[in-house]
């Protein structure tokens, strides 16, 4: 789009945009900067000129020169010489998106992370890396547990040799690893042979094989409400419809954790073809399902022929060592996914499915029309890692307790009108906010040097607005810095309601 943006026009989308809570200048190139994010000011439409803008708002012009300048520092303004400047987003640099500007100069300035300094960290494509200087609140996952994933390593490339004459197609996953995996089941209480495991590249593509073999358009999915963002992308790309039912608010007696009654209203009323639930400290609450909720849900899936899928990417992640009963063990037909992206590195992408046989085959099908099988040198690895998991664990989850007794402090002392839920394993904390706050939160995070998702990413038809999700995979010193951050990001909201307006779109953030 090409054209001009009248002064009265900008003045109008502006409403009350000084209520001095800051320099005015500032506070203009907030609002614009916001405008042009949310979509209300088009991309490259020339902005008033500084003389007729600062006529119709009455500001001085040295005010409007001011707010133009921030706004081309932060990439939202074009340079170009002579003409007036056009509306634009900040591309990415080398050092990652538009940090050259005023973002990048953030936390120099003497007013450090409160000040509203760039603004060009907002967005990307899903798998870009964080740019330099944020803190990532978005991704709930923790670096390697290093010295054993490279012994591991090692032990696969003594290994290899004896593969190498084969073709390394697998399409359902090296043998050792298999093993491994079935093992593991056999041990938790889940009798599981190698031919009821398909080693997968994570999680995330064991939804989509179990999707693409066991869902059709249109099929219905009940989730949980929340959930996790990326699976209720998965099912709505695969042409589905989720079928929320929502989690009871915080507080609620544990054994109450879910909302049974609902879910087997929903499961014999909308007879859906899967459920995927994440029982085993839910993404993003926390939760872990107790063994009585686990037990009825088998039993109303099983009475509706819904066919259950099981999310066990953070079963291992169980802070407070309570004993909870696989899903898998009431019942053969429910379908399990898992990975060690949680309990050892996402970087090694391995994860599994664990089904009847039958299924198996199914899914080594569907599989095969997205990718033909994974590396071997991984498999071999997560092998070793899978066979000896008690290695790292311990001094991960020691960490994360901690952790979890750091933010829960941190907020209660910082944030103290926000509710969080002490979550009973898992990597973050669910946290209601006073205000329907999260997405303007999450699109001016990064001028706080944060990271942040939406609370409405986890949901479905724009719910959640109040919820933001905090990770306590940082380290304590990082987790002050990020609740500190927070807090002056809520202060800048509730100095400058203007930038609370609801954008249209919400910021595209890649989440874990
Ligand atoms: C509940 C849940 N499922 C799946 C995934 C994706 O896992 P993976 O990295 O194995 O694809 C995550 C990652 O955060 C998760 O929290």
């Amino acid at each position: 789009m090409s054209g001009s943006l009248a002064p009265s026009s900008l003045a109008r989308l502006l409403g009350r945009w000084n209520p001095g809570a800051a320099p005015a200048y500032r506070e203009l190139s907030d609002v614009v900067r916001l405008l042009v994010l949310d979509g209300r000011v088009p991309l490259d439409v020339a902005l008033p000129s500084e003389r007729s803008l600062s006529a119709t708002l009455g500001i001085s012009r040295t005010t409007v020169t001011a707010a133009y300048t921030a706004l081309r520092e932060q990439g939202f303004l074009s340079s170009g010489q002579g003409s007036r400047g056009r509306t634009c987003i900040p591309q990415p640099g080398p050092r990652g998106p538009g940090l050259t500007g005023a973002a990048g100069r953030a936390g120099s300035t003497g007013s450090g992370r409160s000040g509203l300094a760039g603004g060009s960290n907002l967005s990307g494509p899903p798998g870009l890396p964080v740019p330099d200087g944020l803190l990532d609140l978005a991704y709930a996952s923790l670096p390697a547990s290093g010295e054993v994933v490279h012994r591991a390593f090692a032990a696969a490339l003594t290994e290899l040799p004896a593969l190498l004459p084969g073709f390394g197609y697998d399409a359902l996953g090296v043998r050792p690893l298999r093993e491994a995996i079935a093992a593991r089941y056999t041990d938790n209480g889940v009798p599981t042979s190698p031919a009821q495991i398909l080693v997968t590249s994570g999680a995330q593509h064991a939804l989509n094989i179990v999707l693409r073999a066991l869902a059709s358009r249109a099929d219905k999915v009940l989730v949980e409400h929340p959930s996790y963002p990326n699976a209720l992308d998965a099912i709505r790309s695969a042409g589905c419809r989720p079928i929320p039912v929502s989690m009871p608010p915080a507080g609620r007696h544990p054994a109450e954790s879910w909302d049974l009654d609902a879910m087997e209203a929903t499961l014999r009323q909308q007879r859906p073809a899967l459920a995927y639930v994440v029982p085993d400290f839910h993404n993003p609450t926390g939760r872990l399902m107790p063994d009585p909720q686990r037990r009825r849900l088998v039993r109303a899936a099983a009475a509706s022929g819904t066919v259950l899928l099981v999310d066990e990417t953070l079963r291992e992640l169980n802070l407070d060592a309570v004993a909870s009963t696989p899903l898998a063990a009431f019942s053969p037909a429910v379908v399990s996914i898992g990975s060690l992206s949680k309990s050892h590195w996402a970087g090694l992408r391995t994860g599994w499915i664990r089904a009847e046989e039958s299924l198996i085959t199914r899914f080594a099908a569907a599989r095969t029309i997205m990718d033909l099988g994974g590396p071997v040198v991984e498999q071999l690895a997560a092998a070793h890692l899978v066979g000896a998991l008690t290695e790292p664990l311990p001094a991960r989850l020691g960490m994360l307790r901690e952790n979890r007794e750091v933010l829960m402090a941190l907020l209660a002392d910082h944030l103290p009108s926000w509710e969080a839920e002490r979550p009973d394993g898992g990597l973050s904390v669910w946290c209601r906010l006073p205000s329907p706050a999260s997405t303007a939160m999450a699109v001016i995070a990064p001028d706080f040097g944060l990271r942040l998702a939406a609370g409405p990413r986890f949901g479905i038809g724009g719910a959640f607005k109040y919820y933001l999700r905090v990770p306590f995979t940082l380290p304590p010193e990082e987790l002050e810095t990020a609740v500190l951050a927070l807090r002056a990001a809520q202060d800048r909201l509730e100095a400058a309601p203007q930038l609370r307006r609801r954008p249209q779109a919400l910021p595209v953030v890649a989440i874990a």
